[in-house]
């Protein structure tokens, strides 16, 4: 689990790049949910952090494949490959997100 920031630095419609291994970019959708995916656009080595949000769906910066936050799936091209979904909580304020690989490993 890895603190990102305070609730209030990450306002709806804003996003921010958490520096893990691979990076993860955690969103806050217009629906009011908090997403986190990884940052790297499976088409080629772009910062989804850096994207447009609209909606649940974030559009790479550098040839506008869209991702949707809930699935991680492309809904369109030039992007194939989904990229991995990771889950967010808030706890005392502070937004963590835990990453697909410590799934299952965690106490
Ligand atoms: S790098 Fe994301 S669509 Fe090309």
């Amino acid at each position: 689990m890895i603190p990102v920031c305070r609730l209030e630095d990450l306002p709806e419609g804003e996003s921010v790049r958490v520096d893990t291994n691979p990076p993860v970019a955690v969103f806050h959708a217009e629906d009011g949910q908090f997403y986190a995916i990884d940052d790297t656009c499976t088409h080629q080595d772009a910062s989804l952090s850096e994207g447009w949000l609209e909606g649940c769906l974030v559009e790479c910066p550098l040839h506008a494949a869209a991702f949707d936050l809930r699935t991680g799936r492309p809904t369109c091209l030039p992007a194939r490959r989904p990229v991995r979904t990771h889950r967010v909580t808030v706890d005392d304020g502070v937004i963590h997100v835990h990453l697909m690989a410590e799934e299952g490993t965690a106490a």
